[in-house]
């Protein structure tokens, strides 16, 4: 196995992420595992055949099931082929499921996971930035339905992580980008050391190579470890709660839904942290240097910072049906000050506008 550093998710069970170069080779499998299925779309088949040959090395049977790529691969009919395959092989409770490729496939490969036999064991190897510092971690599995983005799902924890940061070598530059949104909220909710590196390593932070990255991963991987340990389904109102993971993500959701998920989520959230510092300013809770050192740190990776639209209200609408939100009320993950995130519920329309003004022009 390569340099690595491992991170335990205080879950039940506890289970380890691994971060690191050429890592596929850590991937651990319980003796009792009679069969393994690898679940990934035809993107990744070059890493899935790397670890379908370490997987057989250590003796055990490999079902390979290749599924649409990203979105396209997260619905029910596909959740229909897959079930029909593991049955086909006689999948039992004590098989396992190994998840390969992007987000969407790790929702998919686990909502799979959470729902054959009522639930057996999977690894997740995410294979996008987005994946390993987001996706892969925290449990939430699911699909996608005609009711809209992610509605249907449960809470299934993997029993391992990797990320195999070579992985990312093949990913396209912009799905590298767009993963480092993620990265970046991080910082503002929670660890400003991030920042300072992006700030100080600027070109090294945007090469998947870059000797910086495995810090910022490992970084980003820990806050949501510790975030999800202490509130794992989003039922806490503390300010440290799962919610804080929300940050920029009310605007940049309603802007992905009515955008008919074309924009990229990291794009959406960049102009939805920038527009929520704008709003913390608006309240008289941010100071000017912090908003701008937002534009600042995305700028900086090309991410967008605003957003040209007529229909605001809609927006508005859209984000107080935000299923993060609680019942109609209109409410925002804020940041007091950089790691000081707090939350603002029902801001007068006069605000909500005049950070809007701030970010569409
Ligand atoms: N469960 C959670 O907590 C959670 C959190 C955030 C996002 N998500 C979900 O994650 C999804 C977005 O994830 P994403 O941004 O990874 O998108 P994605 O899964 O759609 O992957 C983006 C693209 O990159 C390709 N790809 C993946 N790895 C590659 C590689 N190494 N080389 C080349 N191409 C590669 C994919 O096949 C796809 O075309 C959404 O469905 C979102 O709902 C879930």
């Amino acid at each position: 196995m390569g340099i690595h550093q491992t991170i335990t998710v205080n879950a039940q069970p506890s289970y380890d992420v691994i971060v690191g170069n050429d890592i596929l080779d850590s991937i651990s499998i319980k003796e009792t595992v009679n069969q393994v299925a690898l679940i990934f779309p035809a993107h990744v088949e070059k890493i899935a055949k790397t670890i379908k040959k370490q997987v057989t090395k250590l003796g055990f049977k490999v079902v390979e099931i290749i599924v649409p790529n990203a979105e396209s691969g997260k619905n029910i009919k596909v959740v229909e082929k897959i079930w029909n395959k593991l049955g086909q092989n006689k999948f039992t409770r004590s098989d396992l499921i190994v998840a390969i490729g992007g987000g969407a496939t790790t929702d998919l490969a686990g909502f799979v996971s959470a729902t054959w036999l009522r639930g057996i064991d999977f690894i997740s190897i995410p294979t996008t930035l987005l994946g390993m510092v987001d996706a892969a971690v925290g449990g939430k599995t699911g699909i996608n339905t005609d009711a809209g983005k992610n509605l249907v799902g449960s809470f299934h924890n993997p029993v391992q992580v990797i990320c195999d940061l070579n992985t990312l070598k093949s990913l396209k530059k912009h799905d590298f980008t767009t993963g480092m949104a993620e990265v970046i909220k991080c910082g503002f909710i929670q660890d400003e050391k991030i920042l300072q590196i992006i700030e100080k390593y600027p070109s090294e932070c945007k090469r998947y190579d870059g000797v910086e990255i495995p810090e910022l991963v490992t970084r980003s991987i820990k806050i949501k470890a510790e975030v999800v340990a202490k509130d794992f389904k989003e039922t806490s109102d503390s300010k440290t709660g799962r919610e804080i993971l929300n940050y920029g993500h009310t605007l940049g959701h309603a802007i992905e839904k009515i955008g008919k998920y074309k924009w990229r989520h990291g794009d959406a959230i960049s102009v939805g942290m920038v527009y929520v510092a704008e709003l913390a300013h608006a309240a008289g809770k941010l100071s000017a240097e912090v908003v701008q050192r937002h534009r600042d740190v995305l700028k900086q990776f090309g991410l967008p910072t605003s957003y040209k639209s007529k229909n605001f209200k809609k927006l508005i609408e859209i984000m107080a049906l935000d299923k993060k939100s609680r019942g109609a009320t209109l409410r925002f993950v804020i940041l007091e000050d950089i790691a000081k995130p707090a939350r603002l519920e029902n801001p007068s329309f006069k605000i909500l506008n005049q950070a809007w003004e701030k970010i569409s022009k």
